[in-house]
C-alpha cells in the first residue's frame, strides 16, 4: 500500500527488508489502483450526496476527516517479485518470505539494482535516464552474441534508440552492418550542427547501383546459384542449366554478366529454359546492382569492413530508393558474403541491425538468424512497428526486446505471450508508456525489466516522416544542413 505523498508508481523497483533476516526481497510494481473496497466507495458517495444536499457546518474535534481522506486515497501497488538481494548480490530466486508485521519497505534504483546484478563489461551503451533521473547505461556486452528485437508502434522513437545504441557500439570499436530502410542512419556520423564527428570516418554508405556493385565473379558460384534460387525463383530445370553455365563460364575464367548473357544465347537446351534464364538476366542487369562490364569498380565487402578494423566501424546499406527485388537481392548478397568471411574468419564477429525485416528477408533467413547466423557471429537486431511480422518463436528465442508503447491489444497480445518477461507487467506498463520511453527485458537488464526514459540524440537525427502540413522543417532543415556540410 502506499500513502499519497509516497511518490511510486508503476515500473519501480521496491526492496522489501526484513530486519530477521539477513537479506531483501525486490520487488517491482506493475500496476496500481485505489483499494477495492466496497465501504470506501460507498463513504465516497455519501460524502458527495451530504455536500450537494445539505449546507451545515463541519465539527471534527478528533480530526478523523483527514485519516479517512487518506484512506480514500491510497493506493494499492501490485508487484512481482523479482529477486533477492544477499551478501550484496542480486540473485533472481526467493527461498524465504518476510515478515508482513515487520519488514520495511523502500524504493531502490535501477541503476544500483544492475550493478548489483554483476554484470561486467566495458562497452558502455548509454540510453538515457531513469524515472529518477540517473542514468540508463547497458553493457555492450550483452548483445554481443545474442538477439535484439526493437519494437513499438509508429512513430515511438525506435530508430532513434537504434542509433543511439549503433553508436556506441561503433565508439567501442564494434563492426556494424545496418540495413537501412529511410535513408536515416548516415545522420550518425555528423554532430547535430551538420559538422563532422569523430566515428564520421568509419561510417560507410553503400547505396546499391551507385556506390555498391558487384560482379559475378566476386559473388562466386555458391551466392550466385543461391539469389538465382531463393530471389530470382528459378525453377529447377533453369536452376540446373544455370549450374552448368556457372561452372562453364568459371572454368573459362568468363565469370561476368556480360558472357552469361552471351552463353545463354548459344548455350543448348530447351527453349522454355533459355527463356526463363533470360528473363532472370533481364532482371539482374536491369537492377544495376551487377557490374556490366568488367572495368565497372565493384565493392569488396571483406575488404571494406577489413579496412575499418581494428577500430570497427558502421556500413549503411541504403535501401530506400530500391525496388522491393533490389532489396531482396542486396539483403541475399550482403547476407551471404558475410556468412562466407565470418566463416573464414577473415572478419570479425558482427552485428546486424535490420529495420522491418520481414520486407526484404527470406522467409528461410529468420531461422537462420537465431541460429547459423549467430554462430557463425552475426548478431542482429530487428527493429519493427509490425510485432506480429516476426514469428512468435523469434521472440521467444529473443535475448533483448526494447519495447516502446503499444496501444493496440492484438500487438499488445502477441509481445505479451512470446517474451519472457510475464505478461501481466508487459501488458500494464507497455500500455502506459509515455512518448520515447521504452520497457527494456532481457539479459541486458539481467532479467530485471526497466523503465527508460531514451536520450536526446547526440547526432544529426534524419529520416522523419515526411509531412504535407510544414514541409520546411525539421528534417528538410537537417538535410540540407547535411548536404552543405558535404559540398564545402
Ligand atoms: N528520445 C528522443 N529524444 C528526442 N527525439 C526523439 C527521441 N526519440 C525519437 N525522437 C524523434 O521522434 C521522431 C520519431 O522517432 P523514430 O524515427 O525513431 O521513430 P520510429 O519508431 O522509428 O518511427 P517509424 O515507425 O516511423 O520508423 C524522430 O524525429 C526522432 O528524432
Ligand atoms: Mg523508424
Amino acid at each position: 500500500m502506499a500513502l499519497p505523498g509516497e511518490s511510486v508508481s508503476q515500473g519501480d523497483y521496491l526492496e522489501i527488508v526484513d530486519e530477521k533476516e539477513l537479506g531483501s526481497i525486490i520487488v517491482q510494481a506493475y500496476d496500481e489502483s485505489y483499494i477495492p473496497s466496497q465501504s470506501l466507495t460507498e463513504d465516497i458517495i455519501r460524502d458527495q450526496i451530504l455536500e450537494a444536499s445539505a449546507r451545515g457546518i463541519d465539527l471534527d474535534p478528533h480530526e478523523i476527516a483527514s485519516v479517512s481522506e487518506l484512506i480514500k486515497d491510497m493506493r494499492l501497488l501490485k508487484c512481482k517479485i523479482r529477486g533477492s538481494i544477499q551478501n550484496g548480490l542480486m540473485l533472481p530466486n526467493v527461498s524465504w518470505l518476510p515478515s508482513r508485521a515487520r519488514s520495511k519497505i523502500r524504493k531502490i534504483s535501477q541503476s544500483k539494482l544492475l550493478d548489483l546484478s554483476g554484470q561486467t563489461g566495458m562497452a558502455r551503451i548509454e540510453i538515457g535516464t531513469t524515472k529518477d533521473g540517473e542514468a540508463f547505461t547497458v553493457l555492450g556486452e550483452a548483445m554481443d552474441g545474442n538477439l535484439s528485437i526493437i519494437t513499438g508502434k509508429k512513430e515511438s522513437g525506435k530508430s532513434h534508440l537504434s542509433k543511439i545504441i549503433v553508436s556506441s557500439l561503433v565508439r567501442n570499436h564494434a563492426t556494424v552492418v545496418i540495413f537501412d530502410l529511410n535513408n536515416e542512419y548516415e545522420g550518425l556520423a555528423y554532430r547535430t550542427d551538420g559538422t563532422r564527428n569523430e566515428i564520421s570516418e568509419r561510417v560507410v554508405l553503400l547505396e546499391p547501383g551507385r556506390n555498391f556493385k558487384v560482379s559475378f565473379d566476386y559473388l562466386g558460384e555458391f551466392s550466385l546459384i543461391s539469389l538465382m534460387q531463393h530471389v530470382l525463383d528459378a525453377p529447377g530445370a533453369s536452376l540446373r542449366e544455370f549450374i552448368r553455365i556457372i561452372e562453364y563460364l568459371k572454368q573459362h575464367g568468363k565469370l561476368n554478366l556480360q558472357s552469361f548473357e552471351e552463353t545463354i544465347q548459344t548455350w543448348r537446351c530447351n527453349e522454355l529454359v533459355k527463356d526463363a534464364l533470360h528473363s532472370r538476366f533481364q532482371l539482374m542487369k536491369s537492377s544495376g546492382f551487377f557490374c556490366s562490364s568488367q572495368d565497372e569498380s565493384e565493392t569488396r565487402l571483406g575488404e571494406l569492413i577489413t579496412n575499418l578494423q581494428p577500430l570497427g566501424g558502421a556500413i549503411i546499406v541504403s535501401l530506400k530508393k530500391c525496388s522491393s527485388l533490389v532489396k531482396r537481392l542486396v539483403v541475399e548478397v550482403v547476407l551471404s558474403k558475410l556468412v562466407q568471411l565470418l566463416e573464414r574468419e577473415i572478419i570479425p564477429p558482427t552485428f546486424l541491425f535490420a529495420e522491418e525485416a520481414h520486407l526484404y528477408l527470406r522467409e528461410t533467413y529468420w531461422d537462420d538468424i537465431v541460429t547459423r547466423m549467430r554462430h557463425f557471429g552475426i548478431f542482429t537486431t530487428l527493429i519493427t512497428n509490425q510485432p506480429d511480422a516476426i514469428k512468435e518463436g523469434i521472440y521467444r528465442q529473443a535475448d533483448n526486446i526494447f519495447l516502446f508503447n503499444f496501444t493496440n491489444e492484438a500487438d499488445l497480445d502477441m509481445i505479451a505471450k512470446a517474451s519472457t518477461a510475464d505478461s501481466e507487467t508487459i501488458r500494464s506498463i507497455v500500455r502506459t508508456l509515455p512518448r520515447r520511453h521504452c520497457l527494456v527485458l532481457g539479459k541486458i537488464v539481467s532479467d530485471l525489466p526497466m523503465l527508460v526514459k531514451v536520450s536526446e540524440a547526440k547526432f544529426l537525427t534524419l529520416g522523419q516522416t515526411k509531412k504535407f502540413f510544414g514541409r520546411s522543417q525539421s528534417n528538410d532543415h537537417h538535410r540540407k544542413i547535411l548536404i552543405a556540410s558535404k559540398t564545402f
